[in-house]
């Protein structure tokens, strides 16, 4: 099996009547979810995105993704929130967090456009002295700030270093198919563009062009990724029953734990890889659930690093926690633990043991330390992180959070929220149009 969940270690705090009970309020919303009847229906082409997808399309992301590979050293992908979080979570997690780093025959990918930092912008334009680079500029409005900004700034290097025509070539835009400023700039500029579909909302949208073209340039297979994705969709879609759905329950536990005043989950790892993954999870689910003053605040750490920071918190701060723990069955590394016959560390009672096998050790100690503490544990087994399995954990948590998100009583498909910091933002940078909300708030800074 691709993925299942394992809820021993939540027995102690949800009884079977809890599950029992709250089945039909999953059943209900999962019947929402498919029949598009909720709010925020209109965003629901994720939901069958893995089967019926734009063909055309998805072939001239491999052919661009060819042309990028051959033609540059870096890559630089420009987009914020949903536009980067999901290619960059999926490219950490099957290559490396240190990928940059690692021997490949795929050009460097840099983030940009994720930040306002100075700093950051000057160090990945010093990165690219000297070297080929093509962009991937990322928005589904192509209005948001942040990327517009750092698309400007990049266009200008690209363009100083090849020319307005050879910037041409080095320059791919995902945007909407018709609406938006940068839609309108790249059709006059001739850049190849790709589509965010309309009804597709950021978060949703790694499994297009937005996640499959900086993927399919770091080289991950992503026909095997659709498949693990259309393998899931068919899996969770054929059934709400929280014993045989790992959807259906993780949303049933969410919210049981949540309704018993567990207010933070913790996505955990063992694996550093998995840090990105964690950051597109927390995006998901905080920016669908977390609305109408209710919703768990997404929080995630890497262990055992982590376990010498937050692990005192866990054990025995706030009880308001609980744990989704993230278990890889296969790696594919293996490192054991060499012998030393001075033994001066003390350490050989684990020589030639795999350091898998420590850090699965480090993972079942700490689950029951943690459960003990009063903290509940779903665990999350996969079989591997290869592309097919990620399609499929990636579909697996688009789903859970729709269910989840409805059984909450929340439109799991807008952002309201994320709106007031630009309003404000705009206003004092002295945006037309803000001039009687910068007096405002000038005042109030005063
Ligand atoms: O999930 C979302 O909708 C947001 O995080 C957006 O992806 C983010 O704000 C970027 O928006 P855009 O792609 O329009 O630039």
């Amino acid at each position: 099996m691709t993925l299942k969940i394992n809820d021993a270690y939540v027995k102690n705090f949800i009884d079977d009547a809890a599950l029992k009970a709250i089945q039909p309020e999953i059943t209900a919303a999962q019947k929402t979810l498919l029949e598009g009847s909720g709010e925020g229906s209109d965003f629901l082409g994720w939901v069958d995105l893995p089967n019926n997808y734009d063909k055309e399309e998805f072939a001239r992301i491999k052919v661009a993704a060819e042309k990028i590979k051959k033609s540059c050293d870096v890559f630089i992908v420009i987009g914020i929130g949903g536009s980067y979080l999901g290619s960059r979570a999926v490219i950490e997690f099957i290559k490396s967090p240190l990928y940059n780093n690692i021997k490949k025959d795929t050009p460097d990918v840099y983030f940009a456009g994720c930040n306002i930092s100075a700093q950051s912008f000057n160090e990945i334009m010093q990165i690219c002295e000297g070297k080929d680079v093509c962009i991937n500029v990322i928005s589904k409005s192509g209005t948001t700030t942040e990327p517009a900004v750092a698309f400007r700034l990049f266009r200008a290097m690209l363009e100083k270093k090849y020319g307005v025509e050879g910037a041409r070539e080095r320059i791919f835009v995902t945007t909407d198919k018709a609406r938006g400023t940068l839609k309108a700039f790249s059709t006059e500029a001739g850049y190849e563009t790709f589509v965010v579909p309309d009804d597709v909302g950021g978060r949703y949208s790694v499994l297009t062009a937005v996640g499959l073209l900086p993927i399919a340039v770091a080289g991950i297979d992503i026909d095997e990724l659709m498949h693990g994705a259309a393998d899931a969709a068919a899996e969770y879609k054929a059934t709400s029953d929280i014993e045989k759905s790992a959807c259906a329950k993780y949303a049933a536990i969410r919210n049981i734990l949540y309704r018993q005043g567990k207010l933070i989950e913790i996505m955990v790892s063992y694996e550093p890889c998995a840090a990105m993954l964690n950051e597109w999870w927390k995006q998901l689910y905080g920016e669908s659930e977390g609305k109408d003053n209710k919703g768990l605040y997404p929080s995630s750490v890497i262990f055992s690093t982590d376990l010498h920071s937050l692990g005192q918190f866990i054990q025995d701060g706030t009880r308001t926690v609980f744990e989704t723990v993230l278990s890889i069955g296969d790696m594919g590394e293996k490192l054991a633990v060499p012998e030393d016959s001075a033994n001066v560390d003390g350490l050989n009672f684990l020589a030639g043991v795999d350091l898998n096998e420590v850090n699965k050790t480090a993972m079942k100690g700490t689950v029951l330390a943690h459960i003990d503490g009063g903290v509940p544990n779903v665990i999350l087994e996969i079989k591997d992180r290869s592309a097919y399995t990620v399609g499929h954990l990636i579909y697996f948590f688009e789903f859970a959070c729709g269910v989840s998100g409805y059984t909450l009583g929340v439109n799991p498909f807008n952002q309201p929220g994320v709106e007031a910091y630009k309003k404000n933002m705009f206003a004092l940078l002295g945006k037309p149009g803000y001039e009687d909300q910068k007096k405002v708030l000038e005042e109030r800074l005063k």
